[in-house]
């Protein structure tokens, strides 16, 4: 028999559809890339627009495209959300004709869809899911045909103003271009952000006229259902959607609604989201000792007692333990840092950094690298594709490449692990554990040094050295066997092998 969770019995989520219009090139960003695509705190604009989605848990969401349609699909990918939640459909606008015309594209996807449609714009990232919850609320209180998100703006320069009557009563949307001086001067202004009636939407849509720029405006819609409202008489008649067929949400100030047109746009709007960051890291626990030096992805986590100097960034799928202290001058992309770390003006990208490593000033760490606990990398130390196993020491210049470090091996300065053949193959080095690589050692890969071996300084090893074994010369011959440990004698080492760099 088939099993009832408790989950049949919960009301189903209230039906929600959302439109996201993504069509548009952007023609004043002055770019060959579509605007959407453009990024902030490293996610693209219309990607910060579907996180704000998200969270409200619409059971349709359109992207509608046009210019670079298939870069905007397959960066923006099919699903979105923590848990992938947020299923996307795509609608083509082949020919950017207006956002009214946009939206109208998004139809088919919608068909028989009955509820709330939210339109959003793709080049709106500062709003906020709660922003648009409210609006959802307001909207289905209110059982209004249309319900838009106003803003009073400072410098309202650019937006659709709003224009409203004596009684405060919505007249219609004027876009800048089309406004009068007067008009102008209004402060309230179109978010780019509605909820429409699908039963009331798409019959007007289909109504919108072109105008004489050629475009149709989804704004039209405004004046159309105030029309229409007038004709009804102010209270409406007695049906179930009679009370106010357009409804404003009015937000104080722009910082939300910010719609990115430009290039300065763009930047001015990652201040606000790089604000909105790091006051969050810092209500966390971390201490930023110049925090408008610090930059900061979407996707960064960072502990609390975590230090931050300043001319920090931290950029991709990043996570930061507590206890360490990042900077000054140091960069990380994707990359997992534990506790207690200290990183000095470096920059580790694609690498996974266990606790109580130190590294830097200098160091460049790679994809594919992992540094495992208390490992010391010092000035001008390159690595990739490699693994440092806990306790190495590399203090001073080097390149480890396609490497694995054993336990407590020591790197001489100067030490290059030549990884890279005439054929273009990249090979494999393999260094044992307590090795002691002297300075200036080159490495042929593929080549493997044994546990406890030596190698004496400016040597060229081209051949296996055997476990316990001093090799030195170019290119290195053995000069010497080792006690290996719990054996009689001293080990001491004579004549070429030298500890790098002291
Ligand atoms: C629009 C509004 C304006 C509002 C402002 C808020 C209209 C007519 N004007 O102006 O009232 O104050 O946003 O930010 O709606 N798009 C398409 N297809 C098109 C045209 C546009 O998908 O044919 C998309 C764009 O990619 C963009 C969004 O719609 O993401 C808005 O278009 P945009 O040209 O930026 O409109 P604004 O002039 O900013
Ligand atoms: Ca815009």
């Amino acid at each position: 028999m088939e099993r009832i969770g408790l989950r049949n019995w919960l009301p189903a989520n209230p039906p929600l559809a959302a439109v996201v219009l993504a069509a548009g090139l952007g023609k004043r960003m002055v770019s060959q890339q579509p605007k959407v695509l453009h990024r902030l705190a490293g996610l693209p604009l219309a990607a910060h627009a579907l996180r704000a989605l998200a969270p409200l848990n619409p059971s349709h969401t359109v992207v509608v495209v046009g210019h670079g349609a298939e870069q905007v699909r397959s960066t923006l990918g099919s699903s979105f959300g923590p848990d992938d939640s947020l299923s996307i459909t795509y609608a083509e606008q082949p020919e950017q004709l207006g956002t009214g015309h946009a939206v109208l594209m998004a139809e088919p996807a919608l068909q028989g869809y009955k509820g709330p449609v939210l339109v959003m714009y793709g080049d709106s990232p500062l709003l906020r899911t709660d922003t648009l919850s409210a609006l959802l609320s307001k909207h289905k209180q209110a059982t209004a045909n249309l319900t838009m998100l106003t803003c009073i703006a400072e410098d309202p320069s650019g937006y659709g103003r709003v224009i409203r009557d004596r009684n405060q009563g919505l007249i219609a949307v004027v876009e800048d271009r089309n406004a009068s001086l007067t008009q102008r001067a209004i402060s309230e202004v179109n978010s780019g952000v509605y909820i429409f009636d699908a039963e009331w939407l798409w019959p007007h849509l289909d109504r919108v006229e072109l105008n004489p720029r050629g475009e149709y405006y989804l704004t039209d819609l405004i004046g159309m259902a105030i029309e229409e409202k007038g004709q009804k008489g102010e209270q409406g008649n007695a049906g179930r959607r009679s009370t106010q067929s357009v409804v404003t949400f009015t937000l104080e100030g722009m910082e939300e609604a910010m719609g990115i047109n430009s290039k300065l746009q763009l930047a001015q709007a990652e201040e606000i989201i790089q604000a909105r960051l790091r006051r969050s890291s810092m209500e966390a626990g971390v201490t930023m000792l110049l925090p408008e030096t610090i930059y900061l992805g979407m996707d960064v986590h960072i502990e609390p007692d975590t230090i931050l100097y300043p001319s920090v960034i931290l950029e991709g799928k990043t996570t930061i333990g507590s206890g360490c202290i990042l900077g000054p001058n140091t960069h990380v992309i994707d990359s997992q840092i534990a506790e207690n770390c200290r990183i000095v003006a470096s920059m580790i990208e694609g690498s996974q950094i266990d606790q109580g490593v130190t590294i830097g000033p200098y160091s460049h760490l790679r994809p594919g690298t992992h540094i495992c606990e208390n490992v010391h990398l010092g000035n001008f130390a390159e690595v990739v594709r490699s693994t440092l196993e806990p306790g190495v020491a590399m203090g001073h210049v080097g390149y480890i490449g396609d490497t694995h470090v054993g336990e407590g091996t020591n790197i001489g300065a100067g030490t290059i692990t030549a990884n890279y053949s005439s054929e273009k193959t990249k090979s494999r080095t393999i260094i044992g554990k307590n090795v002691f690589i002297g300075s200036d050692t080159m490495l042929r890969a593929p080549v493997e040094v044994g546990d406890g071996a030596v190698t004496g300084l400016g040597s060229v090893v081209t051949k296996d050295v055997a476990p316990y074994t001093v090799v030195a010369g170019v290119p290195a011959r053995v000069i010497r066997q080792l006690d290996q440990p719990g054996e009689e004698g001293d080990g001491a080492v004579e004549g070429e092998a030298t500890k790098g760099g002291e």
